[in-house]
């Protein structure tokens, strides 16, 4: 009874614990550490993310445009956090609203935060860096209740890709790296002092990935319809080095944060591409027919 007592606390404790410090392989010092199992359905689920995209693989889809509202709104009041996994930005008006392709309600932004080096890859390249913007489903009061359904969460996912040019909206994140930076500060909201629309982080959304998948992230819950833009943004890799610099632990800074591909399972994998632009198309056949008349009309002045 004692030992099957003590048992039980040894085995809570290395559980919870075991919970709270998961984490990333160090790949800067040893390209060969394994990723670890972070448990649950981390390891047991079907429709994990990330996952390899590729256009060959992928089903042909056609919605309508995705909607995008208030995203060139200016954020004033954001708030960064270091919370030892990530950098993430919080604090986003409630009226940034994502609605349209195959979304079937409206999403709001609850938070961005970034991946170094890329989650998902496309045609087996890796990026230097993903954003991630999080968005929940507002038939759920909170991103709790939005994780325990299947259509709880989108994240839209943009890929970043090396350049010589400076990415001026990851700049402005980046200035404000320093008050979160250190192991002491893990946790501790700071405010963004530079005002960043977060439509100033999103490329064109005229061609997409979408499948259905999971948070890469424990709970690793399969509630997130993922939106990947083919589109990639520019960054350098100096950029991206600022961000290798966040502690993770006293002293220990977190090089990489990206999770290892998880197995597609047969899950369809949607490419999405802007369907021809009618307007532009009937735009074009109403000048071609302008200048039909026109040389009709010459014609006729030369008859
Ligand atoms: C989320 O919403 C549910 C249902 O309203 C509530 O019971 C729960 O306490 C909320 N959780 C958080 C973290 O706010
Ligand atoms: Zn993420």
């Amino acid at each position: 009874m004692h030992f099957f007592t003590i048992c039980l606390i040894v085995c809570c404790s290395m559980a919870l614990s075991w919970a709270s410090d998961w984490g990333y392989p160090d790949l800067d010092n040893n390209q060969d550490e394994p990723f670890p199992k972070w448990g649950g359905i981390c390891d047991s689920g079907k429709k994990q993310s990330p996952i390899n995209l590729h256009a060959k693989g992928a089903l042909k889809g056609e919605f309508d445009a995705l909607k995008f509202e208030n995203y060139n709104e200016y954020q004033k009041n954001l708030q960064m956090i270091n919370n030892g996994h990530t950098i993430q930005l919080s604090g986003f008006n409630h009226e940034l609203t994502l609605s349209g392709g195959a979304l079937l309600n409206d999403f709001v932004v609850e938070q961005v935060h970034m991946h170094w080096w890329s989650e998902h890859t496309i045609n087996e390249i890796r990026y230097p860096l993903e954003v991630h913007i999080v968005h929940r489903n507002t038939i759920y009061p909170n991103m709790t209740m939005a994780a325990n359904f299947k259509d709880g969460i989108v994240v839209i996912g943009v890929l970043y890709h090396v350049s010589n040019t400076p990415n001026e909206a990851i700049g402005r994140i980046i200035k404000n790296l320093g008050a979160v930076k250190s192991y002491d500060s893990i946790n501790q909201p700071a405010l963004v002092a530079d005002s960043l629309a977060v439509g100033d982080l999103v490329p064109s959304v005229e061609s997409y990935f979408t499948y259905a998948g999971s948070l890469t992230t424990p709970s690793c819950a399969e509630a997130v319809t993922w939106i990947v833009l083919t589109e990639t943004f520019p960054v350098t890799l100096d950029q991206v080095n600022e961000f290798k610099e966040i502690e993770s632990a006293a002293g220990k800074q977190l090089h990489n944060n990206y999770r290892e591909l998880q197995s597609e399972n047969n899950r369809a994998v949607v490419l999405v591409e802007q369907p021809e632009d009618r307007s532009g198309a009937a735009g074009l056949t109403a000048s071609v027919s302008l200048i039909f008349t026109l040389i009709l009309a010459g014609q006729k002045f030369l008859m």
